[in-house]
């Protein structure tokens, strides 16, 4: 039932401008300009204020996978509220839904990941898989082992700890000096990495660099690798498909773990339920967030493998991580009916169709401009990558504000979608039809002539 529409869409602009501080947001821009605020959503669309529909190509934050709108998650909600609206999962408490979920997310990743820990997001995700990381060398006699390897264009969140792990430089400037302890690797980014490689060639020189890294850190000093299987905020760089199968054995042979994030990847976006699992590597912890609940609640938690799971249970003493909302019942009770939703409805294989078919498109319409660089993606995560010259791949100006003018203008086309300095990111619901990506390739493709020329 649509709420009674009770505000004045100039007021609201106006409130938000004096009241409200935007994340990831040029603030001084949105002052000027004011917000876009949205009001309502269905499917695969939503409106603002004033009216005007959208497509949600970019699913909220890459996390809306079932589209807006449904009944069975709101129905879930309410009932759980009417039930227990909350009880912590401390002291030895748990909850039917949080016991519901558990179970069934052990039943959807692979073995040995049987035992989790929830929390409300992705950054708190990835601060309790390296706490956890330390906490079990540490149980291990091995308190040595702190360290963590990530990579450049890699994205963790905000948090202090999964801030130090992300590799990319404007996240880190002016937020100093950064949590002691990690180690960026070069990304798997063959489109500026790879000049002159072989596919083979640059997998081999990515293993060398991790192999020397763990020689010059030292194997003992470091606990745990974490990165996305595909990664998304840093410039959705897909890796070869041979990459993961090369780091794995490398990082096992030196006792360093592996936490995937899974925080966009997970729940379908790659065409796989998880990323893991388009790369068909398991890692021994791997954090998630976003489409576990569609983002209609706030819900991330990490899962992880039987023999961490058992080191930590193992320990006679309390375990002093958590959050007050880790295993929230009505969080977890609309988790379920999503995941029900994704696995009814297939959405990792639309994903997989629809991501390949927006990809072919985006290459019809756009390879030929002079000023595209670049077209990749994975499933429903895709990047058009604006250069200004095609020979030497060099970056707009920054003064020439490319991700400002490519936002104004996919939203003058109807499109809510990332626009960056890099181009622009798409990522749309999994349950997009054929009739919406025409709809995106073109309002892309439209918009970086405008744009570009
Ligand atoms: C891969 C990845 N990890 C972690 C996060 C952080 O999640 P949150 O914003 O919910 O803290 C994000 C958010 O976009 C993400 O893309």
């Amino acid at each position: 039932m649509a709420l009674a529409q009770t505000w004045n869409a100039t007021e609201l602009i106006e409130l938000d401008r004096r009241h409200m501080l935007h994340p990831l947001s040029n603030l001084a821009a949105v002052e000027r300009n004011g917000a876009t605020v949205i009001t309502r959503g269905d499917g695969v669309y939503i409106w603002d204020a004033e009216g005007n529909r959208y497509i949600d190509a970019f699913s909220g934050l890459w996390n809306v996978n079932v589209g807006h709108g449904r009944t069975a998650l709101a129905e879930a909600a309410a009932a759980q509220i009417q039930d227990l609206d909350f009880a912590p999962t401390f002291f030895g408490l748990s909850n039917v839904p949080a016991i519901e979920l558990s179970a069934k997310l052990a039943t959807m990743f692979p073995d040995p990941i049987n035992t989790f820990q929830f929390t409300s997001g992705g950054a708190e995700s990835n601060e309790t898989a390296l706490k956890i990381a330390r906490y079990y060398w540490w149980l291990k006699g091995q308190g040595g082992k702190i360290k963590v390897l990530s990579r450049k264009m890699g994205y963790h969140g905000i948090a202090m700890g999964a801030l130090a792990a992300t590799g990319i430089p404007a996240y880190h400037e002016g937020f100093g000096p950064q949590v002691p302890g990690f180690v960026h690797l070069t990304a798997p980014y063959a489109y500026r990495n790879a000049e002159g490689l072989s596919e083979d060639e640059f997998i081999a020189m990515l293993v060398k660099e991790l192999e020397e890294t763990i020689a010059r850190e030292g194997a003992d000093t470091i606990a745990a690798m974490i990165g996305e299987p595909v990664q998304g905020a840093g410039g959705v760089v897909v890796p070869p498909d041979r990459y993961w199968d090369a780091i794995v054995p490398v990082l096992k042979a030196n006792n360093i773990l592996l936490i995937f994030d899974e925080v966009i990847c997970g729940f379908g976006r790659t065409g796989s339920m998880f990323g893991m699992q388009s790369y068909g590597q398991v890692s021994d912890i791997v954090s998630f967030a976003k489409g576990i609940t569609s983002g209609y609640i706030p819900l991330g938690g990490v899962g992880m493998s039987d023999e961490i799971a058992e080191t930590l249970k193992g320990a006679d003493r309390m375990f002093m991580h958590g959050f007050t909302y880790s295993g929230h019942p009505v969080a977890c009770a609309v988790a379920l009916p999503n995941i029900r939703i994704i696995e009814e409805e297939n959405l990792p294989a639309n994903a997989k169709w629809a991501g390949a078919y927006l990809l072919g498109r985006l290459h019809d319409l756009l390879d030929d401009h002079p000023n595209v660089g670049n077209v990749r993606g994975k499933g429903l995560m895709l990047l058009v990558e604006i250069v200004t010259d095609k020979q030497t791949k060099a970056k707009t100006d920054p003064a020439f504000n490319l991700g400002g003018k490519l936002t104004a203008a996919t939203r003058q086309n109807g499109l809510i979608v990332r626009g960056t300095n890099d181009g622009i990111a798409i990522a749309p619901p999994l349950i997009v039809t054929q009739e919406h990506l025409d709809t995106i390739a073109e309002g892309v493709a439209a918009s970086v002539s405008e744009v570009m020329g």
